[in-house]
């Protein structure tokens, strides 16, 4: 699809959305944990609360809220990516939900990076990654062009953590013919702008589309996502 039906097929969604942060507040259905991530005003006041959430992060997410974007990105990456020894990078790997369920699927060879200590911990003590490394996707990244077979991004591209601007490094990282597939939590989508910011980045030839749609994210408070997935091209 050109950028063009990209814009198209995503304006009604732009309509119709409603504030699915607002919501589930105003459903009082979120713990005040998952408040104070989704409210933080600053890197620190995010990284302090993923410090306390950390240990109870999966229970409170997965088990009690539904969170089915991990599952949701897996397989829409792993419809495209055929080999299990692909290098895969999990940007923004909070606990290893992604990593868990890729390695179920007998892709192994997968490293993480998230810039919070206390969730590289959880994520270590599942014992599934090959490397942990502890980085800002906010700044360049210390790691040398084309690396990665694919990159996945689950649940960093939204309010208040990482906005678009990050994917030119997640592309910079990933070899020519790989996949980079991220979310973008609905309301993230419409604030942060990330259509333009694909747009000049296909324009540029970067990358091309091969699928976006919106799907489900965490189902107890209702909230979707955009479901991405490019390859890269350059
Ligand atoms: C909602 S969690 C998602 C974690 C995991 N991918 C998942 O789906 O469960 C968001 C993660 O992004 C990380 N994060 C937020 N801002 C970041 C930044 N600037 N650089 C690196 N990681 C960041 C947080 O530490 C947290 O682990």
């Amino acid at each position: 699809m050109d950028t063009e039906g990209l814009l198209a097929l995503d304006l009604p969604a732009i309509k119709n959305s409603t504030n699915t942060i607002n919501r589930g507040e105003r459903m009082g259905i979120r713990k005040p944990i998952h408040e104070r991530v989704l409210n933080a005003s600053c890197k620190q006041e995010l990284k302090a609360a993923y410090r306390d959430w950390a240990e109870r992060y999966d229970t409170d997410l997965v088990d009690e809220m539904g969170y089915v974007a991990p599952k949701v990105a897996s397989d829409l990456l792993l419809k495209y990516l055929n080999d299990p020894n692909a290098r895969i990078l999990d940007a923004g790997c909070g606990t290893g939900l992604v990593g868990s369920i890729m390695h179920k699927c007998g892709y192994t060879n997968i490293e993480g990076v998230d810039y919070s200590p206390d969730m590289l911990e959880q994520a270590a003590e599942k014992g599934i990654y090959r490397a942990l490394i502890e980085a800002d996707l906010t700044n360049a990244l210390n790691i040398a062009d084309r690396q990665y077979d694919a990159v996945i991004s689950v649940g960093t591209f939204t309010c208040g953590h990482v906005g678009p601007q990050a994917l030119d490094e997640l592309v910079r990282i990933t070899k020519k013919g790989g996949y980079i597939c991220f979310t973008v939590r609905e309301q993230a989508w419409e604030e942060d702008r990330y259509i333009p910011k694909i747009e000049a980045m296909t324009a540029a030839g970067a990358w091309e589309m091969k699928e976006m749609h919106t799907a489900d994210y965490i189902r107890q408070e209702g909230a979707s996502c955009k479901a991405c997935l490019y390859r890269i091209t350059q």
